[in-house]
């Protein structure tokens, strides 16, 4: 089986500004940083090309949302041509924010991811249920339906890694137990064993989310199933740092 690279996304959502993300991407410019881990940083539009300008080349940076088309009259959107253009190399989808706050449907997720990949992105793609879905005991059917939107739109999985984002757990302090991520992230790799296929069950990173802090990631990190993180709240402060090398 090959060994999977332990990969951190810091998703800064719509916060900071030059001055605070300029201090930030100086200490994970400064940090000794575990060579062995992929890291990138999702940063708000505007911050794009200044998080690019001034991080450091082996940290990737993310855009945190695009559009499903290269341009056009799409007033307020930015598509993956222009990431490519800018030096963006990831983008996040899927994201429970997008999913929630705004409305994004599974259909207009997998044609975004699709494009983006047409255009030669790296895509984090976010799937996790809501509390009301665990406690009805759908974690799994809401879990697999997402992801099977995302698989259809996919045919290279070497540039997809797929974030588990129980929306109960996000920004709320309340993080899955180890063994919850881990039962969910085995599931998934099972599911993708059974319909996308064996190697690409082996290879494909899935990320925990949800309330990742420089205090439980190290055991989190120690879940066969858990191949990294997407990290929040966190991921704006020195912290991040740790989770980086949560995997020591
Ligand atoms: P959080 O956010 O770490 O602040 O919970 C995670 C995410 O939304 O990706």
């Amino acid at each position: 089986m090959p060994a999977r690279q332990f990969f951190v996304g810091g998703n800064w959502k719509m916060n900071g500004d030059k001055k605070s993300l300029g201090d930030l991407i100086t200490t994970l410019n400064t940090a000794a940083l575990n060579d062995q881990t992929e890291v990138v940083c999702g940063a708000p539009t505007i911050y794009l090309d200044f998080a690019r300008s001034n991080l450091d080349a082996r940290i990737g940076v993310a855009a945190q949302n695009c559009y499903k088309v290269a341009k056009g009259a799409f007033t307020g959107e930015i598509s993956p041509a222009m990431m490519k253009d800018c030096g963006i190399d990831w983008v996040i989808l899927g994201h429970s924010e997008r999913r929630h706050v705004f409305g994004e449907s599974d259909e207009l997720i997998g044609q975004k991811v699709a494009h983006a990949l047409e255009n030669d992105l790296g895509v984090i793609a976010c799937i996790g249920e809501k509390l009301e879905e665990r406690e009805a005991g759908t974690t799994e059917k809401v879990v697999f339906e997402q992801t099977q939107v995302i698989a259809d739109n996919v045919k290279d999985w070497s540039k997809v890694v797929l974030a588990y984002e129980p929306v109960w757990a996000i920004g709320t302090g309340v993080t899955a137990s180890p063994q919850q991520a881990q039962e969910v992230h085995e599931k998934l790799r099972q599911w993708m064993r059974e319909n996308v296929s064996e190697s690409v069950a082996d290879s494909v990173r899935i990320l925990y989310g949800g309330s990742v802090t420089g205090g439980n990631c190290k055991e989190l990190a120690s879940q066969p199933d858990v191949d990294g993180f997407l990290v929040g709240g966190a991921s704006l402060k020195p912290e991040f740092v740790d989770i980086i090398n949560a995997r020591g």
